[in-house]
């Protein structure tokens, strides 16, 4: 049944069954009369999310689909295995098939103007999640994270582990010069830039006043992108770097990582190289979505912090826009400034994060039951 219908002309109930029992169709069907709301349970939430390698999506998957059945919802959740044209067809499925809203996290975020046209046309609402649709009218809402917040967060908790700044923010010990390296994220997903620039403008001044000294040179976002977010692209890359910048034999003394599973990759290729062991410390390296193999690597030592993005507020938050939107209202939003997709400026609803390090994934983690000790210990979720 699509959104337009949830408040029916209640005409005869067995339209309403027959309605539903076609699935919906939105574009054709009868609005007018006087109304009452759609039961729920005619109704079908389509979400589609990008990849089923990262624990993160899984877990905004499963916490999205959980909220809007205990809501009373039908839910038509999709993984599209990192593949663009998988996603778009999964899409263009649920607009067929009669989903009545549709919570969309991007794979590449200027690949879906043509689904978001199709859904306009079928009068079915477009919630923006976490990675904000670029290049199109039809995203109704976004939401998501303070994003430049977020690499501000990354950048600072280099900065800290190098010991450039203190917890507090106040100015560190410290001196350098420190050698490290920057990564970027996936430069067809909007948030890789919001990650980089919030990092950069960090960590900048310490580049400027030859605190920290990129050996690489490699200071572009295009340089540092990692595409997909794989963590074997980050691998090979970092490979590629200590042999063609560190040959000399000095050492890298941070990484600035915008994901836990590009982390890993990096640790990977440092730890082949023999960084970690025989009195060779591991460099600083930052990382998030606090993901438990990386949870496990900052107890251990390995990883020096990540990012802690709630996903269960994320998917409570697209959870009420989406109910704002079946009962025919307008979410709330929190910024109406920051989101511009390149055609227009996005309502958001933006939520905050957190730095993890090894001394507050207690607090942050385990105390507010997102993880249990034993997750934490064992480095996988149970
Ligand atoms: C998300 C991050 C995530 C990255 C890789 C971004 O869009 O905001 O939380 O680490 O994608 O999946």
């Amino acid at each position: 049944m699509n959104v337009r219908r949830r408040t029916l002309a209640v005409f005869t109930a067995g339209l309403v069954l027959s309605l539903s029992a076609c699935g919906g169709g939105g574009a054709g069907s009868t609005d007018g009369g006087s109304s009452a709301p759609a039961d729920p349970a005619d109704i079908t939430v389509g979400v589609a999310m990008p990849t089923q390698t990262s624990e993160r999506w899984i877990a905004d998957g499963n916490a999205v689909k959980a909220g809007l059945e205990k809501a009373g919802y039908k839910v038509d959740l999709q993984y599209a295995n990192d593949d663009i044209p998988t996603q778009q067809q999964q899409i263009d499925q649920m607009i067929t098939k009669g989903d009545d809203l549709l919570i969309l996290a991007a794979i590449d975020g200027t690949a879906l103007a043509g689904q978001l046209d199709a859904a306009k046309a079928a009068g079915v609402k477009v919630i923006s999640y976490d990675r904000l649709i670029r290049d199109s009218a039809n995203v109704d809402f976004y939401v998501s994270f303070d994003n430049y917040k977020v690499g501000v967060q990354q950048g600072t908790s280099l900065l800290t582990g190098l010991g450039l700044l203190n917890a507090d923010g106040s100015k560190g010990t410290a001196t350098g010069p420190f050698n490290v390296e920057l990564f970027a994220g996936s430069l067809d997903d909007n948030n890789a830039g919001f990650f980089w620039n919030g990092a950069f403008d960090t960590i900048k001044p310490f580049i400027d006043s030859g605190q920290i000294v990129v050996k690489s040179g490699q200071t572009k976002i295009d340089e540092a992108a990692t595409l997909r977010w794989q963590q074997e692209v980050a691998q090979k890359r970092m490979e590629d770097l200590l042999t063609s910048a560190y040959s000399d034999g000095s050492k890298v003394d941070g990484v600035l990582s915008p994901y836990d599973g590009i982390s890993r990759g990096i640790i990977t290729a440092l730890q082949n190289a023999g960084y970690g062991t025989g009195g060779q410390k591991m460099p600083i390296i930052t990382g998030q979505d606090a993901e438990i193999a990386s949870v496990k690597l900052i107890n251990d030592g390995v990883q020096y912090a990540t990012i802690f993005k709630d996903t269960r507020k994320l998917a409570e938050q697209a959870i009420t826009a989406s109910e704002a939107y079946l009962d025919g209202k307008e979410p709330e939003a929190n910024d109406t400034t920051t989101y511009d997709n390149g055609v227009k400026v996005v309502p958001s609803f933006l939520l905050q994060s957190d730095i993890v390090y090894k001394d507050n994934i207690t607090s942050l983690l385990v105390d507010t039951g997102y993880y249990t000790q034993a997750e934490v210990d064992a480095g996988q979720a149970s």
